[in-house]
């Protein structure tokens, strides 16, 4: 299971979404059980042990890691939606995006204050998400105890951005 290369599972597809970007497309990984669970071991592993308490991540495609991730150590898992979403009373965050930007919501007791919040997302590019993320459980009076991706696109230097958070890659380009 070690000697899986999750790189080699995950697909460029060049100008998508637009011109000029190189997306990085995960949906390899997560068709093949051995690759995406070697995901989920490997990030289990970078946190257990260390008092988490809940994971929160934002849609869509942070939803994919952070629910088995919360599973395997036996914590809950918080949503973060995209507007009018969520049913109950939200906090939202306006923020920057890769591609634009957008606002984030979170239900008001979707986090105790006090806990520690571990944000996962598949991808850490500028950073705009998580930090929406991370100001949205701080809103709270939560503590962000660090930042899990699959991928982060080192040159963007997003984990600038969400520092003094913590920000841990299984790839980074
Ligand atoms: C993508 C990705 C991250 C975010 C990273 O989500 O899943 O959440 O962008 O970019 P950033 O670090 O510059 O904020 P997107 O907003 O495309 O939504 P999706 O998951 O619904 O596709």
């Amino acid at each position: 299971m070690n000697a899986i290369q999750l790189e080699a599972y995950i697909r460029d597809i060049p100008n998508f979404p637009k011109e000029g970007i190189l997306f990085k497309d995960i949906t390899p990984l997560l068709a093949d059980p051995q690759a995406f669970g070697a995901v989920i071991d490997q990030m289990a592993a970078q946190y257990e042990g260390k008092g988490i308490d809940v994971i929160v991540a934002a849609e869509a495609r942070g939803f994919i890691f952070a629910a088995p991730l919360a599973l395997k150590l036996g914590v809950g898992f918080v949503p973060v939606r995209k507007p009018g979403k969520l049913p109950f009373d939200t906090h939202s965050f306006e923020y920057e995006l890769e591609y634009g930007t957008d606002t984030l919501e979170i239900h008001i007791d979707g986090v105790s204050a006090g806990q520690n919040v571990l944000l996962v997302d598949d991808l850490l590019a500028t950073g705009g998400t998580i930090k929406a993320c991370a100001n949205l459980v701080e809103k709270i009076g939560a503590t962000v105890a660090g930042c899990c991706f699959l991928i982060e696109l080192g040159f963007l230097d997003g984990a600038a951005k969400v520092a003094p958070h913590e920000c841990f890659s299984l790839i980074k380009y």
